[in-house]
């Protein structure tokens, strides 16, 4: 007789950054919940995260403010009732946070706030610099304690799994425990976080490589905006170093952004200078570099009080000494690099994606309250405040599809070869086309070429032998038994399709839009235009105006 498979969960939650964890603490409470994340639990953007998270808590703010300047840093494509529902619930989540035990720094008694670009107030609550690591550990704390979830290192998910119908999620298709298998759940949540991998130039983590977002558009879920790329100004530019973060922060704090003159051009392009906003920055750099044809600007972090400086950014000042600067002494180079994806996975107020039994929470998710640009810090608040609006979701009662796939699997089954060079190739020049062509300042010629270069890309990928398996295989069978070498390679296999096919969506979405708004901007088309305040909404090979 065969046995099912040995986890039995309600909920599967994919990803363990701030929104699969809250998202799991929150379901908990009701349900068994496995948390599946692909690598191991400290590799997040979440965990990265510096800044902090927005709130309006003090006196003299309020949600009202904090949501004008939400909307007006979204350029016309934010959907008001989210970014209300986002505004209003804020107090609530740092009062849930605080009491979970996060380590926001406080004065006077009270949670210490700080301005960042775009906010007409101090409202950002930070842990030093190190917002996400205080973030992500109390909420494992939190995590480890709960007999309702367990935690599932190593467990990449390759596909969504739907019924026979393909009109709901039953599942997933995951590569765990040497296994290729079929885990059933009454409901999946999506927490995969961004897609920053796919510019050679990026603040994102490794995991990050829009493998939600991928999954859900070919399950046939609607995706949306997914043109919309925010490019941090100011990520460490050193031959050898990575992208690593310099927190807007330190500019709210009164770091100036000069060039190699001294002269702090940002005035040149904003009357906010360092404080505008976060696309007006970054394409400012952009055209300096290229109008004096250098490679860096230089962040100045001396007009901080020495104090304020070691007290506030202490993990900035040891990375930077680490690369042989004393930023007490010399300014920081920097530059652009793509930070966070404000399109993803069309989720409604309460998480649920138009495809039953699928939800989607934190970066994967377009909730409608970035619009075409986010304003900084308040993707941490829209992991919390989304991921407890689940505990509202229908289950539908069976726990089991009707076919289960049998454990443990009985014979090991030979996976084809994978032509890993051509992986490899591939994964090293996909980014700096993308960079290329869909970074900072778009153009339809060189969107055009790399579309069309991408689309052979994924054709190739998809007549590999290990891909016309992959595809073709048909769940409810048996696991499938895989050897650590051919794990290797059938996780690089799996991220490059990710990434070949966010590529293409991003690619294709740059080029439908025919204006420049937000963090989108078209040499071709520079002026925002009203007849496009609309989202780029995808199905499939869909592209419409929404
Ligand atoms: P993540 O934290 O990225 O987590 C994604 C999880 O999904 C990971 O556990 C990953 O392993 C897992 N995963 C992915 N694919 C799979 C798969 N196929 N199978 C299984 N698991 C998978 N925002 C702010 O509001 N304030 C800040 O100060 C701030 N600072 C930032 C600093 C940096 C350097 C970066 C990169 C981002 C920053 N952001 C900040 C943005 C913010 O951190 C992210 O948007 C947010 O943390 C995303 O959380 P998440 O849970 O959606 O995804
Ligand atoms: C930062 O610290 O500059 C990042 C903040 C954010 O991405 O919201």
């Amino acid at each position: 007789v065969p046995v099912t498979v040995p986890f039995v969960f309600d909920v599967l939650v994919i990803g363990s950054g701030a929104a699969g964890l809250s998202a799991a603490l929150t379901l908990s409470k009701v349900y068994r919940v496995g948390v599946l994340t692909k690598d191991t639990l400290d590799q997040s953007a979440s965990i990265w995260a510096q800044g902090g998270m927005a709130a309006a808590i003090a006196a003299e703010d309020s949600p009202q403010f904090h949501a004008r300047d939400t909307l007006k840093a979204g350029a016309g494509l934010c959907d008001p009732e989210s970014v209300n529902f986002l505004v209003s619930q804020a107090p609530a989540q740092v009062a849930r946070l605080l009491a979970m035990g996060v380590a926001f720094d406080h004065a006077n008694q009270q949670p210490a706030l700080t301005l960042e670009a775009a906010h007409s107030h101090p409202r950002v609550l930070h842990a030093a610099d190190t917002t996400g690591q205080a973030l992500v550990t109390t909420l494992l704390r939190q995590v480890h304690q709960s007999l309702n979830i367990t935690l599932l290192p190593a467990w990449h998910v390759l596909d969504l799994w739907l019924n026979p119908e393909g009109t709901a999620c039953v599942g997933v298709c995951v590569l765990g425990l040497g296994q290729l298998q079929w885990l059933p759940a009454r409901l999946v949540v999506l927490a995969t976080g961004g897609g920053g991998q796919v510019f050679a130039q990026t603040t994102n983590p490794a995991i990050s490589t829009g493998d939600g977002v991928a999954m859900a558009w070919r399950a046939g879920v609607a995706v949306r905006d997914l043109e919309f790329i925010q490019f941090h100004p100011t990520a460490l530019k050193l031959p050898q170093a990575p992208r690593f973060l310099i927190s807007e922060a330190v500019r709210g704090e009164g770091a100036h952004l000069v060039d190699a003159t001294g002269r702090r051009f940002v005035f040149d392009y904003h009357p906010d200078g360092e404080l505008a906003p976060r696309d007006v920055v970054s394409r400012a750099i952009y055209h300096h570099l290229q109008a004096t044809e250098t490679e860096q600007v230089w962040l100045d972090l001396r007009p901080i009080p020495l104090p304020r400086l070691h007290y506030r950014f202490p993990k900035i000042i040891q990375v930077c000494q680490a690369w042989g600067i004393d930023v007490s002494q010399t300014p920081i180079p920097v530059s652009p690099a793509a930070h966070y994806w404000m399109g993803g996975v069309v989720t409604n107020l309460y998480g649920a994606t138009d495809l039953p039994g699928l939800a989607a929470v934190g970066e994967t998710a377009s909730t409608g309250v970035h619009g075409a640009n986010r304003l900084a810090s308040n993707s941490l608040l829209e992991c919390f405040v989304f991921s407890e609006q689940l505990a509202t979701l229908q289950l539908p009662a069976t726990t089991h599809p009707d076919s289960l796939p049998q454990w443990p699997p009985s014979d090991p089954l030979e996976i084809p070869h994978v032509d890993a060079d051509w992986c490899e190739g591939v994964r090293r020049q996909l980014p700096q086309l993308v960079w290329q062509s869909a970074g900072i300042s778009r153009h339809e010629t060189p969107l055009t070429a790399a579309t069309e270069k991408v689309q052979a890309w994924r054709t190739t990928l998809h007549q590999l032998p290990i891909g016309q398996y992959l595809i073709h295989h048909q769940p409810h069978t048996q696991g499938i038994k895989v050897n650590s070498n051919q794990a290797k390679v059938l996780q690089q296999w799996i991220e490059l399709r990710n990434l070949l096919d966010i590529a293409y969506l991003i690619l294709k979405s740059a080029l439908f839009r025919t204006e420049s708004r937000g963090g989108h901007f078209r040499s071709d088309y520079p002026e925002t235009d009203p007849a496009w305040q609309q989202h780029t909404l995808i199905r499939g090979e869909t592209w419409l105006q929404q």
